[in-house]
């Protein structure tokens, strides 16, 4: 116990050194972006092409094309255009993010001339005025001078998939979603990562994140930022993280030392049990490099056939715990490590690995995590290893206890929120396409995680030789997709409705016709669609409830999950909610105090019907 108050006293000095020696720049980088907006070259009065613009970034014309690679000309831009310098986020006076770069006085030049036209605001007379020693109106033509351009290296505790942003000083008439879409990005995700930036002022800068030339996200990197006086303050940091790591260790494992042991690996996933209602990356617990692995984020992501065949004993039959449609699954023990890999019979081409490495820095509680891959010989997928089985084999499968009913409403919502997230917040976002009880797992908590999304997607990049199959499970697909193949979210939120419709039933997608007859056999949509129409649902509904449910059948809560399978699995796309209604009904359905009936949320709250309705 005296250690312990010794500890806690130390490690509070050691944070009040930290504070005090640590440089306030974030972590820096070795490339950003900015955006040079080219306005018409009248008004500028010079003849504003790429070789002038290179110059004003030192560099060549020729390496100015590469974040260019739609300017086919160097001597030719049109106004309008905004072409793309790169170089180096350096730590500027221990403050903040930036470059410098230098520039000749000409005869007519001011420091706004400089800022506003040649640099086209990419710095600021405060800038200029800060870095050189002349005095702003007397700067003798001639005179090189500095020019600072901030930059940002990316925030971890915003996300770890994005480490390359581009500076981009606002036309007056551009908003969060006009510049999102510039970048094929989420106005969401721009919003985020300019906080109290008000839009549509000119010339006020953002930072978006950018793609490399290829068109992926380059993730954020753990390079440290070693400038100035802050290698002592990284030296304490050191300290004081190691300090930490014993304090977290201490309140994660000894309190609840009957649960299991710490995990030091950089892939262990966060704890299942966060309170409802986070949906954020968990991207600060999950990749917090660890210094015992000493690996890095990006080096967690590759492996090799030698590991990987050595954690699952040569790929043994006693090691294999699925056959899905992609190819087999494994369990593997891989640094000390539960893993589940799936091994699939193809080589993977250049985008589909860039898609994986988006794809290993997707993080959330209710996604199965990608932890890596190997290519060699096969593809194999890494991921990370859910010790309860899958959602069908918990409600049809003997040797599983009956799941009670709150627990089935627990997975709906997990699931849901799993969804939600590759629906609306991971860039680019994912439609899974794929979404069946099978392929929602459970931990040992009983909380769901969604597997495989973003595979259906890897099938479509560049020229996989995957087994070309129709993408989707029969009695998931909505009349949409099965007839038309168009996709959109709501193919996902109607297969979430019958998997509603599996954990109210426990029956099958597709009910298979006992007599052989040629009578088609009945999907659960169509069975649960009959028995909500009819005069008293409740008393119809009762007959398709699972039987292992016996008394824990409470009627209201079963009745709207119900209704909200049908409003799921309504034909018209346009009808179903989003899932980011869905996650709303489910918690009030998960909260049993707050039994809300969904109908009368409707009538008296047309907002959350249009919401629902998805207008
Ligand atoms: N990360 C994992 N942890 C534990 N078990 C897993 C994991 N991933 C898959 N499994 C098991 O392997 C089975 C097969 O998985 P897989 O995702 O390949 O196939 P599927 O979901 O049945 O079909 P499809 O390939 O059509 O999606 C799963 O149903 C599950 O039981
Ligand atoms: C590019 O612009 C510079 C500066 O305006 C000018 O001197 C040069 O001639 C231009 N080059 C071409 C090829 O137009
Ligand atoms: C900008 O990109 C070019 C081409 O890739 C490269 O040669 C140059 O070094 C980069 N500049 C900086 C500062 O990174
Ligand atoms: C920079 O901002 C100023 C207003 O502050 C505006 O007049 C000017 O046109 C902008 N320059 C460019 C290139 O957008
Ligand atoms: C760069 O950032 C510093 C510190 O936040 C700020 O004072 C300065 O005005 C910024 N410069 C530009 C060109 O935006
Ligand atoms: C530009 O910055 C450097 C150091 O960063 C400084 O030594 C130099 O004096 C500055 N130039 C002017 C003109 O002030
Ligand atoms: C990173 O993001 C968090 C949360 O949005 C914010 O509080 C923090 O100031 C950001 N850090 C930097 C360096 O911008
Ligand atoms: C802003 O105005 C310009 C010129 O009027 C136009 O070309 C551009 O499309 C507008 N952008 C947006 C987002 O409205
Ligand atoms: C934008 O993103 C969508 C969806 O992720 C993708 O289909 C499209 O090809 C992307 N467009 C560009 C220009 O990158």
């Amino acid at each position: 116990m005296i250690e312990r108050k010794f500890a806690l006293v130390l490690a509070i000095l050691a944070c009040g050194f930290v504070i005090g020696l640590e440089s306030k720049c974030p972590k820096t980088c070795d490339l950003a972006l900015g955006s040079y907006y080219i306005s018409s070259s009248a008004s500028v009065g010079i003849d504003l092409n790429l070789t002038y613009i290179a110059s004003l970034f030192g560099m060549k014309p020729e390496q100015a094309l590469r974040y260019n690679p739609t300017i086919p000309n160097k001597d030719y831009i049109r106004t309008g255009d905004r072409v793309h310098v790169n170089f180096s986020c350096d730590c500027m006076q221990d403050l903040f993010l930036g470059h410098m770069f230098q520039y000749k006085m000409l005869n007519g030049d001011t420091y706004e001339r400089v800022a506003k036209k040649l640099y086209a605001n990419l710095t600021n007379v405060y800038s200029l005025t800060k870095f050189n020693s002349y005095s702003p109106d007397m700067v003798p033509s001639g005179a090189t001078i500095n020019v600072t351009v901030n930059c940002s290296c990316g925030n971890r505790s915003i996300s770890d998939m994005y480490g390359l942003f581009e500076t981009y000083p606002l036309q007056s008439n551009e908003t969060a979603s006009s510049v999102a879409s510039n970048y094929n990005t989420t106005a969401e995700l721009v919003q985020e990562y300019n906080p109290g930036v008000s839009f549509s002022s000119l010339g006020q800068i953002v930072y978006v994140p950018a793609r490399d030339p290829d068109g992926s996200y380059r993730a954020l990197t753990s390079k440290g930022n070693l400038s100035g006086g802050a290698i002592a303050g990284i030296v304490v940091g050191a300290i004081v993280i190691l300090l930490s790591i014993g304090f977290v260790y201490y309140f994660l494992v000894h309190k609840r030392r009957k649960t299991k042991k710490a995990s030091l690996l950089p892939f262990k996933s966060g704890e299942s049990s966060v309170p409802l209602g986070d949906l954020s990356m968990d991207a600060s617990v999950a990749n917090a490099p660890s210094p015992v692995a000493g690996l890095t984020v990006d080096k967690s992501v590759e492996f090799s056939y030698e590991e990987l065949s050595k954690a699952t004993n040569d790929f043994s039959m006693a090691n294999k715990i699925g056959q899905g449609g992609y190819g087999s699954v494994y369990y593997a023990e891989l640094r000390g490590e539960k893993a589940a890999i799936k091994k699939m019979e193809t080589q993977a081409s250049q985008e589909f690995l860039a898609e994986l490495k988006v794809l290993t820095h997707v993080h959330h509680l209710n996604l199965v995590r990608l932890i890596g891959y190997c290519i060699e010989g096969a593809l194999f997928l890494v991921y990370e290893y859910i010790e309860n089985g899958n959602l069908s084999q918990h409600l049809r499968s003997s040797g599983w206890s009956p799941l009670s009913w709150a627990n089935r409403v627990q997975i709906a919502l997990d699931s849901a929120r799993g969804l939600e997230y590759i629906h609306e917040h991971t860039v680019p976002v994912y439609i899974h396409r794929d979404i069946k009880s099978a392929n929602i797992l459970i931990d040992k908590n009983y909380r769901a995680k969604v597997a495989d999304f973003g595979l259906t997607k890897l099938t479509e990049v560049g020229s996989m030789s995957l087994p070309t199959r129709v993408v989707g499970t029969f009695g998931y697909m909505p009349p949409e997709y099965a007839r038309y193949g168009d996709v959109s979210p709501k193919v996902d939120v109607y297969a979430f409705g019958v998997v509603l419709y599996e954990l109210i039933s426990a029956k099958e997608a597709i009910i298979k016709s006992s007599s052989n007859t040629s009578s088609e056999s009945k999907g659960l949509v169509g069975l649960f669609d009959d028995a909500l129409s009819k005069g008293d649902p409740k008393e119809s509904l009762k007959k398709l409830i699972d039987p292992r449910l016996g008394d824990d059948s409470p009627m209201d809560s079963i009745l709207k999950m119900a209704q909200l399978a049908k409003a799921c699995t309504q034909d018209d796309p346009h009808n179903r909610p989003s899932m980011r209604s869905v996650v709303v009904a489910l918690m009030t359905l998960s909260s049993a105090s707050e039994l809300w009936d969904i109908n009368h949320l409707f009538d008296n709250n047309p907002g959350l019907a249009n919401l629902m309705s998805g207008r």
